[in-house]
């Protein structure tokens, strides 16, 4: 019969790998903050961040109607505890302590708009809740949803530069949503099996910005030109697929809450030390000449580990990389004119 002492270290062993759930890494305690939270994004959001096991405090703030989200999602029985933050003033206690702050405040588009025209309202709340990033936890991964990204990216780079406290291994623009959106148009068309797809998808987050790179897709389908053009053209225009759909009530929310859960999830994991943790996103970037610049990216503890180049692409991809070029690089000087100027 094994001793009270030993019954008690497997009791705890036990309990901790079922605290772990599907991960086998040690899970330190880890703050996420949500900026937003009470929004169409956020609440979804703020739901898939709390199923999470890597999450210990889950922060929510918005403007409004953060406590009674808080209060609805701290009821489920998952490991982290849960906090509303209302309002200006407590912005600073939403943000001390966070590890990880995902941003999808702001206003979605309408029929007929583009991302670039959200930026008059964007560019601004974004600048001022990335100052009291900068402020009270600067040390911590951002993950930006905010539209315009291609955009708001720059500007944050800006607002942290400006504090002092720019590290550009800790800036993200969310761009998984394109990734999602291309392996399942990807796995619809090519009839293979939609949880075994990879998809790079490089450039921004907006339009022909967009770059998904079906000639690296596996498994491998060997798809006719026509239909690569026409999956090709499905991403790019995904986002307002969904907002034409939405007939004037937004922009998508519900796949970019999942998208952006997946990509704060392998934040999370760089952070912990998980292996080959690997994502597309919107970084700081010497891959083109472009200061920015959506590719693969390896997460470690320290945020980007590697932004890996853009492997070979077929001449309808290169032709694709240049068309973007000027359309990101005028984003890309907006939001940092932006920054400067006010
Ligand atoms: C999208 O791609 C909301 O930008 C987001 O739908």
């Amino acid at each position: 019969m094994s001793s009270p002492l030993f019954r008690s270290v497997k009791t705890l062993a036990a309990k901790s790998a079922a605290v772990r759930g599907f991960c086998s890494e040690s899970l330190p305690e880890r703050k996420v903050a949500i900026l937003g939270a009470a929004g169409g994004i956020g609440q979804p959001l703020a739901l898939l961040m709390k199923l999470n096991p890597r999450v210990s405090r889950l922060s929510l703030y918005d403007i409004a109607n953060t406590p009674g989200v808080a209060a609805d999602v701290s009821h489920i029985n998952t490991r982290s505890e849960v906090a509303g933050y209302v309002g200006d003033d407590q912005l600073g206690q939403a943000l001390e302590g966070s590890d990880v702050v995902i941003i999808p405040a702001g206003v979605p588009r309408k029929p007929g708009m583009t991302r670039d025209d959200l930026f008059n309202i964007n560019a601004g709340i974004v600048k001022s809740l990335c100052t009291a990033i900068a402020k009270y936890c600067p040390h911590a991964i951002v993950n930006m949803i905010s539209n315009p990204v291609n955009s708001t990216v720059p500007i944050a780079a800006e607002v942290f530069k400006k504090a002092r406290t720019y590290d550009e291994k800790k800036l993200f623009g969310v761009t998984t949503l394109d990734v999602v959106r291309a392996k399942t148009f990807y796995a619809g068309k090519a009839n293979v099996n939609i949880a075994e797809v990879n998809v790079p998808v490089v450039g921004g987050h907006a339009g022909v910005t967009i770059l998904p790179l079906f000639s690296q897709a596996t498994p491998k389908a060997n798809l006719p030109d026509e239909d690569i053009k026409a999956l090709t053209k499905r991403t790019q225009d995904g986002g307002t697929e969904v907002v034409e759909a939405k007939a004037g009530k937004g922009s998508a929310t519900l796949s970019m809450a999942y998208a952006g859960a997946l990509f704060a999830d392998a934040c999370l994991k760089g952070l912990n030390g998980v292996p080959d943790v690997v994502e597309c996103s919107f970084v700081q970037s010497t891959v083109t000449e472009l200061p920015f610049f959506a590719s693969k990216v390896r997460l470690g503890q320290n945020g980007v580990e590697e932004v890996l180049g853009l492997g070979p692409l077929s001449d309808y991809e290169k032709e694709g990389l240049e068309k973007m070029k000027p359309e990101l690089k005028s984003s890309i000087e907006k939001g940092i004119k932006f920054a400067n100027s006010n």
